[in-house]
């Protein structure tokens, strides 16, 4: 392969995929998975000479007579004694020939090959030895009967008879299709399963067809002796074998695709010596995965992210609005609270899965505050938001007397911290204003009429109901952002072990790198049928609980959301999580000069030091996030429009006027509202808190705002969920064993929130 192709394929998986919660090699939709595609037979290549030297398999063709180049006439590894070294050499892979037994076929469209994409048909060798599956059984045997044994009368210590047989050659199946999945591993594949959801596809020989098997046992003098038998049937009954006992064997017609990778196989795999890697580094990419290793990277890779972001501008015709996938679909806000996460405490995977996938890949996640439409009372208090936002714009922009009012952005009194600022300020001759508001923090009990917001001069303008509006609709942003941060700190917990308090064996078995397969390699059916993932006490489920117990622990005491901690000493008057109301216009250069592009960023590509910022979908679009997974600019608040246009086509209502018109009880009284579509999505995006507590698994969203030149005014209303000042970070409390924290959080040990916030400012190191 040509060496600059390679080398810009590595920095594309840097910038693009660094962060990945998981990298799918899709293949057919983005030039990462072509350039993939061009490189697979290289890879396939290094990957197979290091495990399995190639050999000719030459069963089927009986007539070898012309057959010289394996030096035998008939020879084939895996009944032929070894020659030299044991274990090397007898595994062997190939594609199935066409003429197989195989009832699938590369050519065919039966129903059954339709559901899974595979890459073909493979036949193996396994090599017992190697593949230890003597061993693997006896794990295998175990796990079946515990399970298989509950089901008789309590006492019951050992199967019946008649029953064993069954049980062994179900262990036998199971055992030969680990070692196959351990093999394709080997050679960058895995195992096609035809369809996990149709149980048909899970009977026994579906995943290919065994055909010769040989028990093997070893003689006084320490060599391998050996018995054929045709299937496995004939080698647990004829041959008696049982768990324990090394099998080797021959499979066909074994459906496989091209593994789903992670990051660093593929690093692995293009680039084994580092050699790629090190000469981007001399052209001075930062490689984020190795190269975050403190707080201080992490601040100048958001910059250097910020900087890399494309400048280029889009219309709203032409720009990124997502596509069907999982990650751009709105989840509904009752999905997020912890009350539904799963019976045993664990965060339910679906929703974590679309959250991570959400903002692992695109940067933001979008939130369905009405739950589809079902319960409007939080897109009513959104309604209200809005219209205040809109009125005070409407009062700045035409009393020049009121704005001046307006104390400038500077820090809040008695803050405790120089990081609360609030005020407001115009920029770049009026293109964007900013009032930044905070709540603040009431002390006494008597609260509804002790509801204050900063700046005093802008309560004023809005009165008290508007207050009181404000301080609602921040709590309601605030709530979504928190659950938010606990699903994905959950997930980070869980991903690195962070509680996980298992035994030695478990522990020994995740640790070990060897060809061995292990029964945590199961698919999930087959671990329910061995009982792993049903079994209450099972330390993976106490682990997934005790992640989200601690998550839960981190967003009640490290977000600021206004309201008074007890133990918390040095906390300011005001909250650290701004309420801030924006206005983005973009009038022409006053020079006359025409802009070649219409769209103009008016606040350019930028993180934010935030847990996650929460962004409630606006009229008028505008904000932008690099999506890392597509590499472009991407605009949720259309991919919401559209997603509220189609959801108005099901129900039959007319999208095109913008708004949706409910009847609502007010004082005793029905009355009509009118709920503007947008009232009803939020957007949240990581900030660089997430990025540190996720154990730098999700990016801080890279995200800008474009406004159309003499289009309409933006208005926005984003609340920045920040740390509180006076917190310190417990790590064990939050993230749990020392070992899984990875070297930021190992960094934020004992620090306070201000202390973290400050190291993540490329300026600080700055002066
Ligand atoms: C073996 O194959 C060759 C051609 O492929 C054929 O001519 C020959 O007769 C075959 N021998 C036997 C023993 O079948
Ligand atoms: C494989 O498919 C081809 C084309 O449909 C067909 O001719 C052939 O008989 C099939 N082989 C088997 C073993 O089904
Ligand atoms: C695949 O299926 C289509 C429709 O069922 C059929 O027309 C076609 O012949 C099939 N192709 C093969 C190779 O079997
Ligand atoms: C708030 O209420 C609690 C319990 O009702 C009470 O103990 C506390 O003294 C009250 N605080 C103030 C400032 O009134
Ligand atoms: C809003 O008001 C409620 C009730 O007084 C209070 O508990 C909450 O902390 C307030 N929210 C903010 C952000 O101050």
């Amino acid at each position: 392969m040509n060496k600059s192709l390679k080398i810009n394929l590595i920095i594309t998986l840097f910038i693009s995929y660094s962060h990945g919660f998981s990298v799918v090699v899709d293949k057919n939709k983005n030039s990462l998975s072509s350039l993939w595609k061009q490189e697979q037979n290289h890879y396939q290549r290094i990957v197979s000479l290091a495990a399995y030297p190639p050999r000719k398999n030459n069963r089927g063709k009986k007539n070898s007579s012309n057959d010289n180049d394996e030096g035998g006439s008939s020879y084939d590894p895996i009944f032929d004694e070894p020659e030299g070294k044991r274990g090397d050499g007898r595994n062997w892979i190939e594609k199935s020939s066409p003429i197989g037994i195989g009832k699938l076929n590369d050519s065919t469209n039966q129903s059954s090959s339709k559901s899974s994409e595979t890459d073909g048909n493979y036949d193996l060798g396994i090599d017992g030895v190697s593949f230890e599956t003597g061993a693997l059984s006896t794990r295998m045997y175990e796990a079946l009967t515990s399970v298989a044994l509950k089901r008789f009368p309590p006492g019951t210590t050992s199967l019946p008879p008649e029953l064993d047989d069954v049980y062994k050659l179900y262990t036998m199946d199971i055992t030969a299709k680990e070692a196959v999945k351990a093999a394709l591993d080997q050679n960058g594949m895995e195992l096609a399963v035809l369809n996990e959801d149709d149980p048909q596809s899970q009977d026994e020989g579906m995943w290919g067809d065994v055909d010769s098997i040989r028990l093997m046992d070893m003689d006084k003098e320490g060599s391998w002796q050996s018995d054929l038998y045709d299937n496995l049937d004939d080698a647990v009954e004829q041959g008696q074998w049982s768990p324990g006992q090394i099998f080797s064997f021959v499979v066909r017609n074994v459906p496989a695709k091209l593994k789903e990778m992670d990051i660093s196989d593929l690093l692995a795999a293009l680039d084994p010596e580092g050699e790629y890697r090190a000469e981007a580094k001399d052209k001075g990419i930062t490689m984020p995965d190795e190269d975050i290793v403190s707080l201080k990277d992490l601040g100048l890779d958001c910059e250097r992210r910020t900087k890399v972001a494309p400048m280029e501008t889009y219309s709203v015709e032409t720009v990124y609005k997502g596509d069907n996938t999982k990650g751009y679909n709105v989840m509904k806000r009752s999905d997020l609270l912890s009350d539904s996460r799963n019976d045993d405490g664990s965060e339910n995977n679906d929703v974590l899965m679309h959250v991570m996938d959400s903002l692992v890949n695109h940067g933001c996640l979008l939130v369905d505050i009405s739950d589809g439409g079902v319960s409007s009372l939080n897109s009513q208090q959104l309604t209200k938001m809005w219209n205040i936002a809109d009125s005070f714009f409407d009062v700045v922009d035409n009393d020049e007397k009121v704005a001046k009012s307006l104390p400038p952005m500077g820090v809040s009194e008695g803050a405790g911290s120089p990081n609360a600022a609030v005020g407001f300020k115009s920029y770049s001759n009026g293109a964007m204003k900013f009032l930044e508001t905070r709540s603040v923090r009431s002390t006494d009990n008597d609260s509804q009429s002790n509801t204050k917001i900063e700046p005093k001069e802008f309560a004023d303008i809005i009165g008290t109901e508007g207050v009181l509006n404000l301080n609602r609709s921040f709590d309601l942003m605030c709530d979504i952002g928190k659950d938010v941060v606990r699903v994905a700190v959950a997930a980070s917990n869980m991903e690195h072990d962070g509680f996980l308090h298992e035994d030695e064996d478990i522990e020994n078995q995740q640790n070990e790198e060897s060809d061995l397969p292990f029964i945590s390699g199961l698919t999930f059916e087959e671990a329910e049928l061995t009982g792993i993932h049903k079994d209450s006490e099972d330390p993976w489920i106490v682990a997934e609980k005790l992640s989200s117990d601690a998550a839960l622990k981190l967003i009640n005491d490290l977000i600021d959301d206004g309201r008074n901690k007890e133990d918390n000493k040095r906390q300011g008057r005001v909250n650290m999580s701004p309420h801030r109301l924006c206005k983005y216009v973009e009038k022409k250069d006053a020079d006359g000069k025409k802009n070649e592009n219409k769209e103009k960023e008016t606040f350019g590509a930028h993180t934010d030091t935030s847990f996650v910022t929460i962004v409630p979908v606006a009229s008028v679009s505008g904000l932008e996030i690099f999506d890392e997974a597509a590499g472009k600019w991407f605009r949720p608040e259309l991919l919401a429009r559209q997603k509220w246009e189609s959801e108005c086509k099901k129900r039959g209502l007319d999208a095109k006027k913008g708004y949706e018109l409910l009847t609502i009880i007010e004082n005793g009284k029905e009355v009509e509202v009118e709920i503007p579509w947008h009232s009803r999505y939020i957007c949240i995006m990581p900030g660089e808190l997430l990025q540190v507590s996720s154990r730098n698994e999700i990016p801080a969203a890279v995200h800008r705002v474009v406004s159309e030149t003499d289009g309409d005014a933006r208005i926005s209303a984003p609340v920045l969920l920040r740390a509180r000042a006076g917190m310190t970070m417990t790590t064990e409390k939050y993230f749990g064993k020392k070992e899984t924290l990875g070297p930021l959080l190992e960094e934020c040990e004992g620090l306070n929130m201000v202390e973290i916030h400050d190291r993540l400012q490329p300026s600080f190191y700055r002066s």
